[in-house]
């Protein structure tokens, strides 16, 4: 059994720290920073991170997106499915099931998952359940998307 706790990340001046410290920063962040600064989101609005604490530390991370069923491309009949991203523990918390407990949190919406994964992850992505993509180069623009299907959904034929 699985005990870790996933919460729903706030953004506040002390998450954007601790976003700091992982390898994927970028312009998400950076934009959320700008946002909070420019009082165009508020302090301790949602955001669409989902983290695990160790202690009052940040020590894994992932985003997720929920897309609607109007631009769905992968799946069978066309629905709203997750885009899961970000997905990364600290170095010295890898190999403690959090990077699994934040994947079964996601599952736990019942939608279909799609994820680009990172290079030498693949091996933990196939634990995680999730397949490769018909893959389509215009579609997708050089990516290897992998994909988890709930129940009852299959791919979209091409
Ligand atoms: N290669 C092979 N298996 C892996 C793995 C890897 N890189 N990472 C995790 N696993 C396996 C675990 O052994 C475990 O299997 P088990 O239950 O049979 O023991 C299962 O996947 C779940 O592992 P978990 O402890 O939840 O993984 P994690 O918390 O370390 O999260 C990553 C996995 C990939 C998200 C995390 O390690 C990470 O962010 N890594 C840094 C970036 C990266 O992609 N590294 C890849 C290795 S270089």
């Amino acid at each position: 059994m699985n005990l870790t706790k996933v919460e729903r990340l706030l953004v506040n001046y002390k998450t954007l720290e601790e976003f700091k410290k992982f390898k994927e920063y970028g312009l998400q962040e950076l934009s959320m920073l700008e946002d909070l600064q420019a009082n165009i989101i508020e302090n301790d609005s949602d955001s669409p991170f989902y983290g695990v604490y160790y202690g009052d530390k940040l020590v894994a991370r992932m985003s997720l997106y929920r897309v609607d069923k109007r631009f769905d491309q992968y799946f069978e009949p066309a629905q709203d499915y997750l885009e899961l991203w970000k997905l990364e523990v600290l170095p010295d918390y890898q190999k403690r099931g959090y990077g699994q407990a934040l994947v079964e949190f996601a599952k736990s919406f019942g939608l279909p998952i799609k994820t680009n994964p990172r290079v030498k992850s693949a091996h933990f992505w196939e634990k995680m359940g999730f397949v490769p993509v018909d893959y389509d180069m215009e579609r997708d623009r050089g990516e290897n998307p992998l994909v988890w299907y709930p129940k009852g959904v299959t791919a979209k034929e091409s």
